[in-house]
């Protein structure tokens, strides 16, 4: 196998460095199978034949090797499950194979100058100097890395679309795009873009009004020009009315009118609308104890079920808050039934380490989906976490949650030790058993020291990494956890903002009530005094301070496992995640400090065990 100690085939080291370039999937499937059977020092032989549908494909047994059914780029699909299967010394899957999601999608956070907004692992490698300006052979070779866990969509710009971005759409742009997806297309990945809603009145009109009509006739024509050059454009993403972004409350339109307006000029040509539902009162004044800031895309939103386009697309966080480490699920996933929706997962680790600390997120996305009522939801998406760093993740480890979501979205079901074990298997095989062990671990060690029992935003403020554990308690976006020397945390029951009934039974009452309310969620939705007794007896205060202490533990004993895998990890990777691991450490035992002192300086209770904790 043909490893790089720079990180750069990622889990593909059963293929070689340079991703072929080639017309069709079908094309691709054959070059990548004679290349990687090569590799592997395999004498089967793989025959491909396109006559199955779509994106599915079925692998089966022949005398002297396997033979391959699909279509386009099912294929594909299949080459890549079948090469992943033989690397690791296991039987290709049987059977037919199909995505339970139609588009499993990638939204890249980037900006034209090149910078990525919470990105961790460098720079754009879409955008340059105000230009999408990438190099071909490193997008090949991305797209290659996405068809293997059959990522099919992304978009490459930043949801917020500042300018000048929003002339992405306009000519001259426009060509640049469509080189970008006709290297996307054999790979079996179609282009979205984020747009501004406002865009009309920055080019040519002086309104954006939804109801104007010379406003959707400015969205029809430039869409018709983008859809002629890029024939399969997946459609379009928006953030609007959310966080400073232009949207329809300009105009006193609704959600459903703005969607509707830009749905009805995408229509024609087969293309989706993906609106985000992150729309909420980022000005709150912390003095003003009533507006609660999870409510609110429930509120805003499922009074309009019905009112939007079929092929509008509602694009909900996976929480009601903001990718905090720990959340409940959106109540709005529960909601609308007659509006399509996506799940939008973070894979960017920005409430979660920054690709600094580890954070692998397959059990967070197993336990999303395990309680997500999937036939409530049609599409999923996540914020990427690639950059142009040489490993595509900055922390090596961080692409096996890229790899999980690969996995989830086809699946429609994420299990986390068996992807994290793929991944380990192709991608550090010597050392596989230990580093899934860790990633695995790597999420509750987090959680101990970052996110005591479901708080959140307890991060510095606009870095979000560290913690201050104050630093978004007096600001305007609604992100409180009040705490004062008796007590801690929001009531969202119905005896407080109400919260919990936005969920339908039996999470409503599960969630109401501190005594059935799982203890991991448990200062999300109830505000509890320090010696509030938990299940085990423990008073909440104590369990702060032992999961700070065991946390930042944890931490440190990482940090010594992966130095016992010295020899068992290419020495480039075993330097880099090294150097991680020491900053995790640091950063562990800060939070701890940090948060253990913060609680007892409130509550004036001292750790039962008798241990330091700082003035
Ligand atoms: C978070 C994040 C922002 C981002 C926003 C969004 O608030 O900090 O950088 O723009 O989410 O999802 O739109």
């Amino acid at each position: 196998m043909g490893f790089r100690s720079d990180g750069s085939l990622a889990w593909l080291a059963y293929l070689p460095g340079e991703a072929p370039s080639a017309t069709t999937s079908m094309e691709l499937a054959r070059e990548e199978l004679r290349q990687g059977l090569r590799q592997l020092r395999r004498a089967e032989t793989v025959d491909v034949i396109a006559d199955g549908q779509g994106q599915a494909y079925a692998i089966s047994k022949t005398d002297t090797g396997y033979v391959i059914n699909g279509g386009e780029p099912g294929v594909l699909y299949g080459a890549y499950a079948l090469l992943s299967a033989l690397s690791r010394g296991e039987q290709p899957p049987e059977g037919l194979r199909e995505p339970h999601f139609p588009l499993r999608i990638l939204n890249h956070w980037d900006n034209m100058d090149g910078t990525i907004e919470r990105g961790y692992a460098g720079r754009s490698f879409f955008f340059k100097k105000n230009h999408l300006s990438f190099d071909p052979a490193r997008i090949r070779q991305y797209a290659r890395m996405l068809a293997s866990v059959g990522i099919n969509c992304i978009s490459p710009n930043n949801v917020n679309v500042r300018p000048p971005m929003d002339g992405l759409l306009m000519q001259g742009n426009v060509s640049e795009l469509k080189a970008l997806a006709d290297i996307l297309r054999p790979f079996g990945i179609r282009l979205l873009v984020s747009i501004d809603f406002s865009m009309p009145s920055h080019h040519g009109l002086n309104t954006a009004d939804p109801l104007n009509e010379e406003v959707a006739a400015w969205w029809a024509r430039t869409t018709g020009e983008v859809y002629c050059a890029i024939p399969d454009l997946a459609g379009y993403l928006v953030k609007a009315d959310s966080e400073y972004r232009p949207g329809p409350f300009t105009y006193g339109r609704t959600h459903a009118q703005g969607a509707n307006m830009l749905a009805r000029a995408l229509k024609p040509h087969g293309g989706l609308l993906f609106w985000r539902c992150f729309v909420y009162n980022h000005k709150q004044d912390w003095r003003d104890t009533v507006t609660d800031r999870p409510k609110a895309a429930f509120e805003h939103y499922s009074p309009q079920d019905g009112q939007f386009d079929d092929n509008v697309v509602l694009q909900i966080k996976n929480g009601p808050l903001d990718f905090q480490v720990r959340e409940p699920l959106s109540p709005l996933l529960f909601a609308m039934p007659r509006t399509r929706k996506a799940l939008e997962l973070q894979l960017a680790q920005e409430y979660t380490g920054q690709q600094i600390d580890l954070f692998y997120h397959g059990p967070q996305y197993e336990d999303i989906i395990e309680h997500l009522p999937l036939g409530n939801i049609q599409y999923i998406a996540a914020v990427s976490n690639l950059g142009d760093d040489s490993n595509w993740c900055g922390h090596d480890l961080a692409q096996a949650s890229l790899y999980a979501y690969g996995r989830t979205a086809w699946e429609g079901a994420c299990r986390a030790q068996e992807f994290a074990r793929e991944w380990a298997q192709t991608t550090l095989p010597e050392a596989s058993e230990e580093v899934t062990g860790m990633l695995m671990r790597s999420g509750a060690v987090y959680e101990q020291y970052a996110a005591p029992l479901g708080i959140g935003f307890l991060v510095r403020p606009n870095s979000h990494y560290g913690p201050s554990p104050e630093g978004y308690e007096f600001d305007l976006w609604g992100t409180y956890h009040r705490a004062n020397q008796h007590e801690i945390g929001i009531d969202r029951s119905t005896n407080g903002s109400g919260y919990t009934a936005q969920y339908p039974q039996p999470l409503m009452g599960l969630y109401n009530n501190p005594d059935t309310c799982p203890e991991k969620l448990l200062l999300f939705f109830h505000r509890l005094p320090y010696d509030h007794p938990m299940a085990d007896g423990r008073s909440l205060v104590q369990r702060v301070y032992d999961d700070h202490f065991e946390g930042a533990l944890g931490a440190e004993d990482l940090l010594a496992q992966w130095k016992q895998l010295k020899n068992k990890i290419p020495e480039g990777t075993y330097e880099r995640v090294l150097s991680r691991f020491e900053r995790q450490a640091a950063n562990a035992r800060e939070w701890r400090d940090v948060i253990n002192t913060y609680f007892y300086r409130k509550s004036g209770i001292g750790d039962a065990r008798g241990r330091l904790i700082h003035p």
